[in-house]
């Protein structure tokens, strides 16, 4: 989604900001614009990759210091116009903005009265012509910023430079913005990571605070105007390899890094002797867990599946009621909250604006939340404050793959771990750790003989739409596999519990409607494979995901094995073919793989 990098110092900025673009791309975009000051303010704006934005700068552009902007558009179409940066009506004053200015349409018509001709569409230019009269008032770029914020209502990651002044002023409310301290320059981005080649210190702003930056200088502030001193935070260089390296697309990349990051995020976690996990961040001793009335579990998308297979897991280990929400839905439901329950927020991102909103709600009726979060240091993780870091390493590409699994596998330790202070055996836990540790080598031993992926391919690439079905806990494997086929191919996709299928979505199946079952062997396949026997008995075409060695596979027209394992941890096997048929299936339409049409990699905005 939008993003932002800044640079003040005593270096030329331009390539500076080009490459700070360029780490925030992931994030997905449709429009790019520099600005860079150099007696006047520079701007250029383009629609397209930030590729096409340097194809239309000039060779040199002297100066040092400027703003960059990758644009996911809200308000107004995609185009040049709309693109950021904005300048002020008079020119002094030009801004970036990142979230949603919801009164936007009340303040352009107060400053259409007002005789200023609006330059674009968007909700975010109406704030470079306030900060422009506000400066008129005491010429105080602070004070400006202040009062024009005062004005607006929404959500903001803003930062305004001033012709006439030497600083940038940033303020955050509900979109990040991270100031970054080097030695006589500073940075300011909307995401920590595209700061590290330059500066590892940095000040991550809260809801409701301004920074006001010079070379040497941060001064922080509330939008009430109080002072405070900055608390530095020291990032990780090693967050993980954010390259290619010999891979086409990130995605193929962070599907084979799964067994790795598995690894990682369970490494030091499993109390083997106990048969426990060992979920330090948590703080939570086994005898505030014997007291847990219920958990809930919060997330979008990917997230939210995962969080799915969570609740499972949680419900049968511990034998207390578990439920996943989506967020978007959480807060304006007016959900009550127990205060002695247990709340979880699964983000990859960690700044996912629907669960930061849900996160809050709770927080404000008094409730606790835990993240699951693997962006460390995100708002998400701030604002829980405790948690799991799920330890996936970078994700680029859009479609999540390998924070999904490790979502499934952070989840696991913690339903092992409530498990053990209630209804789950020592034995049943170490059977729980050993298939846990068995799991990086088993999708391994899988990629090595994926089975025949491109027959799938062929055979979804061009259907009118694809079934997704799975019972028990591949239920949400199968929502999983039918989201990530549907946002890298545009193949409309539906997915449910197989055995809900015969009460509507049988109604679409014609001869050679291709559906794609989970069939683990668990308790429910016998089940799921009377579904599957349903469909064929319409002339739908099957391609089945089960498990090697069991007795199903000659009835599917296409079977895809996958190595043997323990019934609740399943998915961490099975979703593996859907990613892989997803991957083929954009790369086989011609699609863009990791940048699909339209999504962002962070949603930051509800
Ligand atoms: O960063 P988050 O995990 O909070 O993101 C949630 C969803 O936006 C995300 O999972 C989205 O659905 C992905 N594009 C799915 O591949």
């Amino acid at each position: 989604m939008c993003g932002i990098f800044g640079y003040l110092g005593p270096r030329q900025a331009t390539s500076i900001l080009l490459d700070g673009l360029r780490r925030l791309e992931y994030r997905g975009y449709d429009s790019t614009g520099i600005v860079i000051k150099n007696g006047s303010f520079e701007i250029h704006k383009k629609v397209g990759k930030v590729g096409e934005l340097e194809s239309v700068l000039p060779n040199r552009i002297e100066g040092t210091a400027g703003i960059a902007h990758t644009r996911w558009a809200t308000h107004g179409v995609v185009s040049d116009e709309n693109a950021h940066p904005h300048p002020s009506a008079k020119g002094k004053v030009v801004i970036v903005h990142n979230g949603i200015i919801e009164n936007s349409r009340q303040l352009r018509t107060s400053l259409t009265v007002q005789g200023v001709d609006l330059q674009s569409d968007t909700d975010s230019e109406a704030l470079a012509h306030i900060i422009e009269r506000e400066l008129s008032v005491d010429n105080d770029p602070e004070q400006a910023v202040r009062r024009t914020l005062r004005l607006a209502r929404g959500t903001w990651g803003l930062c305004a430079m001033f012709l006439e002044h030497d600083v940038i002023v940033c303020a955050r409310n509900g979109s990040p913005l991270i100031i970054g301290k080097g030695e006589g320059e500073m940075f300011v981005s909307s995401d920590p990571h595209a700061l590290t080649p330059y500066t590892q210190r940095v000040v991550f702003l809260e809801d409701g605070e301004i920074a006001t930056l010079t070379n040497d200088k941060m001064s922080l502030s509330t939008l009430k105007g109080k002072n405070f001193n900055p608390d530095i935070t020291v990032l990780e260089e090693n967050w993980g390899d954010s390259d290619l390296g010999e891979f086409p697309h990130f995605m193929l990349k962070e599907i084979y890094e799964q067994p790795d990051a598995l690894r990682h995020c369970i490494s030091g976690r499993l109390d083997r002797v106990r048969g426990n996990g060992r979920l330090g961040g948590l703080k939570l001793e086994p005898r505030d867990l014997a007291k847990v009335p219920h958990v809930r579990l919060l997330g979008c998308g990917t997230a939210y599946n995962a969080a799915e297979i969570g609740q499972l897991m949680i419900e049968k280990l511990a034998r207390i009621p578990a439920v996943a929400h989506i967020s978007s839905e959480f807060r304006h439901n007016d959900p009550v909250i127990n205060p002695n329950a247990l709340h979880f927020a699964v983000t990859q991102s960690g700044e996912t604006a629907d669960t930061l909103s849900a996160v809050k709600e709770i927080h404000l009726k008094g409730g606790s939340v835990y993240g699951v979060v693997n962006v460390v240091g995100s708002s998400i993780a701030r604002e829980c404050g405790k948690g799991v870091y799920i330890h996936s390493g970078p994700e680029q590409a859009v479609a999540s793959t390998k924070a999904f699994s490790n979502m499934v596998a952070a989840l696991s330790m913690f339903a092992l771990q409530v498990g053990r202070s209630r209804a789950t055996s020592k034995e049943q836990g170490r059977e729980i750790i050993n298939g846990l540790q068995e799991i990086p080598h088993l999708i391994e031993e899988y990629l090595e003989q994926q089975g025949p992926i491109h027959e799938a391919v062929d055979m979804v690439k061009n259907a009118k739409s694809v079934l997704f079905l799975g019972r028990g806990i591949s239920a949400p494997v199968a929502k999983e596999g039918a989201l990530k086929l549907m946002e890298i191919a545009y193949i409309p996709c539906l997915a449910y519990p197989a055995g809900e299928m015969k009460h509507g979505p049988i109604a679409l199946l014609e001869e050679g409607s291709p559906v794609i079952f989970i069939a683990p062997n668990d308790h429910v396949k016998v089940k799921t494979i009377s579904a599957m026997h349903e469909c064929k008995a319409r002339g739908a075409k099957i391609i089945l995901i089960h498990e090697e060695g069991d007795d199903i596979a000659s009835e599917a027209d296409i079977s895809i094995s996958i190595p043997r394992v323990h019934p609740l941890l399943s998915p961490l096997l099975t979703v593996i073919p859907t990613q892989l048929i997803a991957y083929h299936t954009a790369l086989a339409l011609g699609c863009d793989v990791d940048r699909p049409r339209n999504l962002a990699k962070s949603v930051t905005v509800e």
